[in-house]
């Protein structure tokens, strides 16, 4: 590629970065270089962790794409921004399992309100939560949260399920200067992910 050429793939990377500089978090040079894709199709989407993944899914997940365990508790970390849509985490607040209805990790408290937000039949397209206090501030309160069963999805809950990455969960919640070090260090790893772009659109709507 051309010195000084960037691809939409690129741009987006960069889109990110500066979301979170914009949010009062890190900042780092995003590696440029990655081509765009021929194609694009919804259903690949489906190759994305759900968000009922438990551990196991999500170690596959990310392993598969050359990720490590750190790089999964860092890179959850990117939901101390934004909302989730009850649709998102109704498995855990309504039909739990046979047993109980509601996930037992959660706070009760705080599932009794995510219940109120989001009922049975929610009939709103809009409803949903924030996942922490302070979405518009990149922060670690994300994992302060989880270490007090306030989690949104069950695939933050899972970060919880082994010694390895409860003690990371418990490190990035004490210090946030490690969380920003440790997330600075995963985006850059997964925007070298390179998967099988090709060229550079014209057009970042639409393959050449
Ligand atoms: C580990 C696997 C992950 C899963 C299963 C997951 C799942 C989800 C789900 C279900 C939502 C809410 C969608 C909705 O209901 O509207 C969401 C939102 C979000 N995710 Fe993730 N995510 C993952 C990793 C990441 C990573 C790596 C980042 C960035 C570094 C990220 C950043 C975000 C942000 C910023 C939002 C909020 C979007 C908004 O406010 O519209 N997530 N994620």
């Amino acid at each position: 590629m051309c010195p000084g050429v960037v691809s939409c793939a690129d741009i987006l990377a960069m889109a990110a970065r500066d979301a979170v500089v914009l949010t009062g978090g890190p900042y780092w040079k995003v590696p440029n270089g990655r081509k765009d894709g021929r194609i694009s199709n919804a259903i690949d989407s489906l190759d994305l962790p759900f968000p009922t993944a438990s551990l196991s899914e999500l170690h596959q997940s990310f392993t598969q794409r050359g990720l490590s365990m750190k790089d999964l508790v860092a890179l959850s970390g990117g939901h101390t921004l934004g909302f989730s849509h009850c649709s998102s985490f109704q498995n855990r607040i309504h039909n739990f399992n046979e047993k109980t209805i509601i996930d037992p990790s959660l706070d009760r408290s705080f599932a009794e309100r995510l219940r109120e937000v989001c009922p049975m039949h929610n009939k709103e397209h809009g409803a949903g939560a924030y996942f922490d206090t302070t979405p518009t501030v990149f922060d670690n309160s994300y994992f302060k949260l989880l270490i007090q069963g306030k989690s949104i999805l069950s695939s933050d809950q899972a970060l919880l399920s082994s010694n390895k990455t409860k003690a990371l969960v418990t490190k990035f919640a004490t210090c946030q200067e490690e969380f920003y070090a440790a997330f600075v260090k995963s985006m850059i790893r997964m925007s070298r992910i390179s998967g099988n772009g090709t060229e550079i659109r014209l057009d970042c709507g639409v393959p050449n």
